[in-house]
């Protein structure tokens, strides 16, 4: 990230921590971020749907480098649940999600409510296309990018980041978000941060809570086929075949698999015949009451 800041000179207090500042109404939202920007203070966001993990906090102290003013935005936004997903039983743990950020160093956590982001005759939404019809995501979840790209263009324009920072563990998401920014000409530079897994290789998700003992012993299943294709398929093996084991482990792991493919790692497009192409490999599989996501990266020796 080239993005620098006064953070070096302004944000030096040594080891002690503050406790961020919570804000829930868009007039003090924009005064905290007017008198930032008026000091030409770099912001970096953080969005997320609260429930935070060490995934979570890697995104935070990451936006902490080049930003002198670190948001973290905590919504659980109902227009990417579909109505038989889980938004009455998303996790909400507000309380410990403040002690966490005040160990990360965030600077102001944006709770807006539900009436603030969507009032009363709400009539507008970003419906993102191309890398959101990849056939991923949206096959199994199609109200789901409109959602988020409403939030986050919501999340973007109130927070006027310079920076905002996405996990790779919604790979999708990310090329969705990067796509967005550019095709709306806003000025925030979108970051992606790589996954953070558990020491078993299970990426940390505040849907993890909802695994049973048995389904948490199998759930690292997902993360070893995702390792084993794309090592396959970086010393030159059929794709095809490749992936064809991969799903049949997955399904034997007693897991519904939604899907795994391999996908040009910037478009999302299918793989075409071009040589050197960057790959990424992405899987979705249920397990129990439990739909859980991964991706990985293929590294093609040369
Ligand atoms: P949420 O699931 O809370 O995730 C917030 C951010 O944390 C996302 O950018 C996500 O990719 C990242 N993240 C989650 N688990 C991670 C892990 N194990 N390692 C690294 N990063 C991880 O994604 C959302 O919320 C929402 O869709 C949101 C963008 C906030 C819009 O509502």
């Amino acid at each position: 990230m080239c993005l620098r800041g006064n953070a070096m000179n302004k944000n030096f207090s040594g080891s002690r921590r503050r406790r961020p500042r919570i804000l829930r109404a868009l007039p003090a939202l924009r005064r905290v971020v007017g008198q930032w920007r008026a000091r030409r203070d770099v912001i970096a966001l953080v969005p997320t749907m609260g429930a935070l993990h060490a995934g979570h906090l890697a995104l935070v102290r990451l936006a902490r480098r080049p930003a002198d003013r670190v948001v973290v935005s905590i919504f659980v936004n109902p227009t990417q649940f579909a109505a038989n997903e889980d938004l009455a039983t998303y996790p909400r743990t507000f309380t410990a999600d403040i002690t966490a950020l005040e160990g990360a160093r965030a600077d102001l956590i944006w709770a807006p409510s539900i009436a603030t982001m969507y009032p009363v005759g709400f009539a507008t939404r970003i419906v993102p296309e191309g890398p959101a019809f990849a056939g991923l995501e949206d096959a199994f979840r199609p109200h789901f990018f409109a959602g988020v790209a409403t939030v986050v263009a919501k999340l973007l324009i109130q927070c006027e980041p310079d920076i905002a920072i996405f996990g790779e563990k919604d790979y999708q998401q990310l090329i969705v978000v990067r796509r967005l920014t550019r095709d709306l000409g806003l000025k925030t530079r979108i970051a992606g941060v790589p996954t953070i897994r558990e020491p078993d290789g299970l990426a940390l998700s505040s849907r993890n809570s909802y695994l049973s003992a048995k389904e948490r012993a199998a759930a690292p299943i997902l993360y070893r086929v995702l390792s084993r294709c794309g090592a396959e398929i970086a010393m030159g093996k059929s794709i095809a075949n490749v992936l064809a084991r991969g799903r049949a482990a997955i399904k034997a792991a007693g897991f519904a698999l939604d899907y795994l493919e391999a996908r040009d790692s910037v478009t999302l497009a299918p793989l075409g015949e071009t040589e050197g192409q960057s790959i990424r490999l992405l899987v979705a599989a249920r397990i129990g009451k439990t739909r859980l996501i991964d991706n990985v990266g293929v590294k093609i020796a040369r």
